[in-house]
C-alpha cells in the first residue's frame, strides 16, 4: 500500500476524492469542529469534537448536581477517574489497565518516573540516562533536574546519542551508546518531534534489558496514532500527553505507564492521590502507595481537563487504532509522494523516513524558507507548524483529514512558492509556532 503505489495512479483531485469515498473513517471528520479549512497541526493540538464537548458538559453538570459528592457518587466516580481512563487507554498502549494511569502532565510524569528509576539503581551505582540530541527539550530539562537532585552532574550523567543526519537516530547508535557509556536508563521518544521518525521501541528495549539497562519512552507523538505493545515488549515505563492525537484539549491531563514488574517501587514524587485508594481518606501521615501505576499520581485529578479525554477516547476506540494507523500511513504516503512530484522541484525535501515502520503520524517538509512559508500557509487557512531550522510539520490526522485536504495543501504550498508570496513575510520568529 505504501511507498510508490501512488505513483502508478493519477494523483489528482479525482484520485483524492475516490480515496476519500472509500475511506471508512471519512465520516469522523463531521464530528470535529475544525477552526480552519486545512487543519494539519494535530501533532501539536488536536481539535475539539462533539464527544469531547458532551463529556465536558456532563462533567460541569455533575459538578453542579453533586458538588463534593461527585468524587464518589458521580458516574464514573471522580475519585478513581484516572484509573478508569487508564483502563480505557490501555489498549492503545498494549498494556494492562493497572499499568496505565491518566494523571499529571508529560513533564511532571518524566520527573517522577526518571526520579523513581534512578532511585532503583544501587546506591553506589552512578550510571546515568541515555537520551538523544534530537529530543524535545523538556525531557532533558526534567532528567537533568532529577540527576542534579541525586548529586549527579548532568553534564557527565546525561548521555546523548548523536544523529548522523540531523533528522534521525539510528537504533545501532542507541545500542552502541549503551555499550560505550555508563548507562542505567535509556529514555527515548517513540517518534521524534521534528522529523517524525518512529523509533524501534522493541529493539531498544530488548538491547537495554540485555545490558541491565531500564527502558523508558516518551510517547507524546505516537499515542492515538501508532499502536503500541508496551507490555509485550517489556518496556519499563512510558509517558505521553493527550492534546495531540488524542484530541483532549490544550494542556489536557497526561498519562503514564509502569510495567507491572515495577509495582511496589516507591514513587520519587509522592502525593496523596497516589496513595492506596482504600485507605487514602484515613489521611495517615505515612504514604502507602497504590499497588499499581496509580501510585505515580500526585495531586487530585483535574476533572475539567480530564473529562475531554473520555470523549476523545470514545472516538478513537470507535475508529480503532489499527485502522487509524493504516489510514495515517496512507495519508502520509500520499503526502510524501505529492511532495516528491510537485514540490521537490520547488525546493522542498521530505525529512521523514519513508519506511512505514520508521515514521509516525506527521511529515517534515524541509525548505530553506520554511518559517515564512508556514506563516503564509497559516494566513491562508492551512494550519501547520514550523520547527527550527527549516521544517514545516504537516499532520494529516486520520480522524479529520482526508486525501482531498492533503491534495489542497500541496496545491497551496506550490502556489505560494511559485508566486513567492512568502517573501512578504518577516523572518523574525513569533512566540508559538
Ligand atoms: C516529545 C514531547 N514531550 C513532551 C512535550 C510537552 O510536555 P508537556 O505536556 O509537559 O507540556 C512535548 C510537546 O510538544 C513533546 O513533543
Amino acid at each position: 500500500m505504501d511507498g510508490d503505489l501512488a505513483r502508478t495512479h493519477d494523483l489528482g483531485e479525482a484520485y483524492a476524492r475516490e480515496r476519500d469515498a472509500a475511506d471508512p473513517l471519512a465520516d469522523f471528520a463531521d464530528r470535529f469542529h475544525l477552526p480552519d479549512e486545512l487543519y494539519l497541526d494535530g501533532n501539536s493540538l488536536g481539535p475539539v469534537s462533539d464527544a469531547v464537548e458532551q463529556h465536558v458538559d456532563a462533567m460541569l453538570s455533575a459538578w453542579r448536581e453533586y458538588g463534593i459528592r461527585g468524587w464518589t457518587e458521580s458516574d464514573p466516580p471522580w475519585f478513581t477517574y484516572g484509573e478508569s481512563l487508564g483502563d480505557d487507554l490501555a489498549p492503545l498502549l498494549g498494556a494492562a489497565g493497572e499499568e496505565c494511569i491518566v494523571t499529571g502532565t508529560t513533564t511532571v510524569n518524566i520527573h517522577t518516573l526518571i526520579g523513581t528509576f534512578l532511585d532503583t539503581l544501587d546506591a553506589d551505582d552512578d550510571r546515568g540516562v541515555l537520551v538523544n540530541e534530537l529530543d524535545f527539550p523538556t525531557d532533558h530539562y526534567a532528567i537533568r533536574a532529577q540527576l542534579r537532585q541525586r548529586g549527579l552532574d548532568p553534564d557527565e550523567h546525561l548521555h546523548l546519542v548523536e544523529s548522523r543526519d540531523g533528522r534521525t537516530i539510528a537504533t545501532e547508535d542507541v545500542v552502541a551508546a549503551m555499550d560505550e557509556r555508563d548507562v542505567g536508563i535509556v529514555f527515548m521518544p517513540s517518534v521524534l518531534f521534528r522529523s517524525g521518525q518512529l523509533l524501534d521501541v522493541e529493539a531498544i528495549t530488548e538491547a537495554a534489558h540485555e545490558r541491565d539497562v531500564l527502558a523508558g519512552f516518551d510517547l507524546a507523538h505516537s499515542v492515538g496514532v501508532v499502536p503500541h505493545e508496551l507490555s509485550a515488549h517489556g518496556v519499563d515505563f512510558a509517558v505521553w500527553c493527550s492534546y495531540k492525537y488524542l484530541n483532549a484539549g490544550p494542556g489536557a491531563v497526561a498519562g503514564l505507564y509502569v510495567n507491572e514488574r515495577h509495582f511496589g517501587t516507591t514513587p520519587a514524587l509522592a502525593g496523596w492521590w497516589g496513595h492506596e485508594k482504600e485507605t487514602q481518606f484515613d489521611l495517615n501521615l505515612t504514604f502507602t502507595p497504590a499497588e499499581d501505576a496509580g501510585a505515580w499520581q500526585i495531586s487530585a485529578a483535574p476533572m475539567l481537563s480530564t473529562a475531554p479525554l473520555a470523549g476523545s477516547l470514545e472516538l478513537v476506540h470507535e475508529a480503532g487504532i489499527d485502522r487509524i494507523r493504516e489510514n495515517s500511513l496512507e495519508l502520509t504516503s500520499y503526502l510524501m509522494t505529492l511532495v516528491d512530484e510537485r514540490l521537490a522541484e520547488r525546493g522542498c525535501t521530505v525529512g521523514t523516513p519513508r519506511e512505514p515502520e520508521r515514521r509516525g503520524g506527521h511529515v517534515a517538509i524541509e525548505h530553506p524558507d520554511a518559517y515564512r512559508l508556514s506563516q503564509a500557509l497559516r494566513d491562508r487557512g492551512a494550519i501547520v507548524d514550523f520547527r527550527e531550522p527549516n521544517v514545516i510539520r504537516v499532520c494529516p490526522a486520520p480522524l479529520y483529514v482526508g486525501f482531498r485536504e492533503v491534495r489542497a495543501f500541496v496545491d497551496l504550498l506550490a502556489d505560494l512558492i511559485d508566486e513567492r508570496v512568502y517573501e512578504a513575510y518577516d523572518t523574525e520568529r513569533g512566540d508559538v509556532t
